[in-house]
């Protein structure tokens, strides 16, 4: 079966995606430098699929310990490259820790690449490359707006950056995939989000607060212009964002791509306010989640929902799981790692 390399593997969607790509059969090479994972990770994926994948602690920045890596695994077929900083606000303080860290990794994939005769790689893009979109809900070909952050500066240049490379290396091909909000936990609750330190994303944010660990939730204004005036987003499971990672990958390698490089959208199409997702949340664990309005936060986009017919129709793929199951099953989770951490 084939061996694919998943950088980030032990992040929140990476190895979401292990999971997915295992119980397919695919041999799994995970790289990750647990900047902002945990080792632990890896006990999870085993729990969950019977199968340790390989571990490699490497920072993608570092090239000659890439190098190294792909001639000890040297028959890897594809790549999906999740390896990299995400946090919005701190983007905009360190600006070159951000454009370092996720594009010299990308850009030292893309060297390896064909001095190891790897010829596909999936890429991790983001629906902020749209910014506020002017028609919605967003389909691929509209237009990319300037880059809110340094976060959302390097998820459209890595796209430029595989545009190009991958035009100019004949026989190489990447699937550029634009994730929306992805929230929700593996339904064993092995696996989910785990971030450190105070959350900057809703979900994470949510949960912590409805188990006590934070006071109240802030929601970051209510006089946009929405139905109950705070902002809406496409929230997707985070194992149907995985699966079509899986579908991503058997595509390149049975070259059932059209074109050398493909973009999708994955999301539910769904919109849903922040105001919405805690009052659902609420509802489907019947546990409060103390909140209170707080003023915009800076750099948040009004209202951003996917178009996802074209990943449909092309992939097969389609986001099954309803935003009230994503809810309970990102519970599920937070309730787990609290029962972990209790003390003795
Ligand atoms: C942002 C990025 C996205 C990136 C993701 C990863 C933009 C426009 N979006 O998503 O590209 O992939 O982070 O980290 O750059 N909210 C609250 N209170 C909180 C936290 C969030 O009200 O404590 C609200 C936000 O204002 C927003 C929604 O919840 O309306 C979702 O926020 P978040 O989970 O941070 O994701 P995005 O900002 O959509």
């Amino acid at each position: 079966m084939a061996k694919i390399l998943v950088t980030g593997g032990t992040g929140y969607i990476g190895s979401h995606t292990a999971v997915e790509l295992i119980n397919k059969g695919y041999e799994v090479v995970i790289v990750d430098n647990l900047s902002n994972s945990n080792i632990d990770v890896l006990n999870g994926i085993e729990k969950i699929t019977g199968v340790r994948p390989a571990f490699e602690n490497i920072d993608c920045v570092d090239y000659v310990s890439m190098d190294r890596m792909f001639e000890k695994y040297n028959d890897i077929d594809a790549i999906i490259h999740f390896a990299a900083f995400k946090a919005v606000g701190e983007s905009v303080e360190k600006p070159l820790l951000y454009y370092r860290n996720n594009l010299v990794s990308l850009i030292n994939l893309l060297q390896l690449m064909p001095m190891h005769k790897v010829n596909n790689i999936v890429f991790s893009s983001s629906c902020t490359v749209y910014g506020q979109p002017d028609i919605l809900p967003v389909v691929e070909s509209a237009p990319i707006k300037p880059a809110a952050s340094p976060y959302g500066n390097t998820k459209q240049i890595g796209e430029e950056i595989i545009h190009d490379t991958i035009y100019a290396n004949q026989g190489y091909q990447s699937i550029i995939l634009r994730y929306f909000n992805p929230i929700g936990a593996h339904a064993s609750a092995e696996i989910g989000e785990l971030p450190n330190g105070v959350p900057n994303n809703l979900l994470p944010f949510v949960t912590q607060t409805a188990i006590g660990l934070r006071k109240q939730l802030s929601v970051f204004g209510n006089d946009y212009n929405t139905p109950d005036g705070s902002c809406i987003r496409d929230y997707i499971h985070v194992v149907d964002l995985a699966k079509a990672h899986v579908i991503a990958v058997e595509r390149m390698l049975k070259k059932l791509t059209k074109s050398r490089i493909e973009t999708f959208n994955l999301g539910t199409g769904i919109g849903l306010s922040v105001l919405e997702i805690i009052d659902t949340f609420e509802k489907v664990t019947g546990v409060k989640v103390p909140h209170k309005i707080v003023g915009r936060r800076d750099g948040d986009i009004e209202k951003v929902w996917a178009d996802p017919t074209y990943a449909n129709d092309v992939l097969g793929w389609v986001a099954t799981e309803s935003v009230e199951e994503t809810l309970r099953s990102a519970w599920a989770w937070e309730q787990n790692l609290a029962q972990r951490t209790k003390p003795e």
